[in-house]
């Protein structure tokens, strides 16, 4: 049941677009005949009108014409020569009697004296008739004259056509359908070949692409956005990858800093106190690192697949910068830390915005000499901005572009006695560009380094 569905599948839209294209064809095939066919038979009707209007007055000229008297005239072979066997003329006298009769048509009773001076269409007695019933006078007599047309062969002729037409239009729909059907197949084999390419690429072979050929259409553009995607998909998956196995990497240091220590625990640390204590605190120290370093994974892990929902509320971003100056002071003593600025209320996310200042500022104080000086301040135009500004060892300027990569670090070998990870700015990143803000650098080597961080006051980002 289901193998057949899907066999099925590919064909419906062939089918659905020939038997759209029939059914319109057909009905203009249909209406064109039909119109056709009425129009002839109006036509016809209105000949034969002009045909029973001709013989009368024919006859008319004929009557006035004779010298002999109007028996004689009647009788007189005048009117053999009518020229249509499917015309009957009929005359009477005023009184209603018939004084010739042409030929006689079988069943047909049509009174004399109504309708005068019109041919009239009639459909009684089986047949279709056409007749013109009109007065002529001589003298003091007053006749009758009664021409009658039966159209059986124009009728005949219509019947025929109309068969004839029936069959053609017929023919004509299936030729249409089966034509349409095909021709739409072909149309649409593209993309039958597109369903095969795709199903070739999946996660391993993602730097596969549809082949875009032939002039610009709706298939090869469907095919390049395809393209488009894949790169887009093949660029992330690259990402993640390198994400992983960066993390990975990094993991992997402190885990073999701790079994070394263990190891040294194992062999002399049950009976050297000092060793011991020591190793502890190594462990203790690695512990945490991983811990923070595992955290700034998960957060970024969850900021990718957009689980991190903001918790927006009012709040004053000179307050939050004192309480972050207040930790940093503790922890890298003797900085000089100022901050400075207006009050500015924002609507954010109280606790990332800082950690965003968290990051900031221990970046500047790691990247400082010992009594380095850090600089923040606060303000506000159409937008809210920090920066944070240290005298520090600068950034080059080939690595500005990259320093809000995850894991990029300027100086590898040094990161080590500063202990970093290479997360903290892209993390930073990722929280202000949420917000709907952006943040951005400006740094000297030996100089120092500013970073500002801009974010819309009215809250219409998200
Ligand atoms: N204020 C600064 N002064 C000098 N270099 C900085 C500063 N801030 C960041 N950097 C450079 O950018 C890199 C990335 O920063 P970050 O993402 O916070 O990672 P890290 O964990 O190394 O601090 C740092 O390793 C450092 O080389
Ligand atoms: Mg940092």
């Amino acid at each position: 049941m289901v193998k057949m569905k899907i066999k099925l599948l590919p064909q419906r839209i062939t089918l659905k677009i020939a038997l759209l294209y029939s059914a319109v064809f057909s009905f203009v095939l249909i209406s064109l005949n039909a119109s056709v066919l009425y129009t002839l038979k109006y036509y016809l009707i209105y000949q034969s009108m002009e045909q029973v209007s001709t013989q009368a007055e024919v006859i008319k000229a004929k009557l006035s014409e004779a010298k002999q008297n109007m028996d004689g005239a009647l009788k007189d072979t005048a009117f053999s020569g009518i020229p249509d066997e499917n015309i009957y003329v009929k005359i009477f006298d005023s009184k209603g009697r018939l004084l010739y009769l042409s030929k006689k048509l079988e069943r047909v009773a049509i009174p004399y004296n109504t309708n005068l001076e019109v041919p009239v269409k009639v459909d009684e007695f089986d047949k279709d008739l056409v007749y013109l019933n009109t007065v002529f006078k001589k003298g003091d007599a007053t006749f009758y004259i009664q021409v009658i047309k039966d159209m059986k062969n124009e009728y005949a002729f219509l019947k025929l056509l109309f068969i004839l037409m029936f069959f053609a239009d017929g023919a004509g729909i299936f030729i249409s359908f089966v034509t349409g059907y095909f021709v739409t197949k072909r149309a649409l084999r593209p993309v039958d070949y597109m369903i095969k390419e795709v199903k070739d690429i999946d996660a391993k072979g993602l730097n596969k692409r549809l082949k875009v050929y032939g002039e610009e259409d709706e298939l090869t553009r469907l095919a390049k956005t395809f393209n488009d995607m894949l790169d887009r998909l093949e660029e992330s998956f690259a990402r993640q990858n390198r994400f992983v196995s960066d993390a990975s990497h990094e993991l992997r240091t402190p885990i073999s800093v701790i079994k070394g220590y263990i190891d040294m625990l194992d062999r002399w640390g049950k009976d050297d106190r000092e060793v011991l204590e020591e190793g502890i605190k190594a462990i203790k120290k690695e512990t945490l690192e991983m811990e923070s370093l595992v955290e700034k994974l998960l957060f970024l892990a969850k900021g990718d697949d957009r689980s991190i929902k903001l918790e927006r509320e009012s709040f004053d971003l000179k307050e939050i910068a004192e309480e972050v100056v207040r930790e940093i002071k503790l922890i890298y003593e003797g900085k000089n830390v100022s901050l400075k600025g207006e009050n500015v209320r924002i609507n954010a996310d109280k606790k990332l915005i800082k950690e965003v200042l968290r990051i900031l500022l221990d970046n500047a104080a790691k990247y400082t000499s010992k009594n380095g000086n850090i600089e923040i301040e606060i303000g506000s135009g159409d937008e809210a901005y920090i920066k944070v500004k240290d005298d520090g060892i600068g950034i080059p300027e080939e690595d500005l572009p990259y320093i809000f990569e995850r894991f990029y670090r300027v100086d590898k070998a040094r990161s080590k006695d500063t202990g970093g990870t290479g997360l903290g700015l892209s993390i930073a990143k990722w929280i202000v560009e949420e917000h709907g803000g952006v943040i951005g650098v400006k740094s000297e080597v030996g100089k120092g380094t500013e970073f500002t961080v801009m974010l819309p006051l009215i809250n219409d980002s998200k």
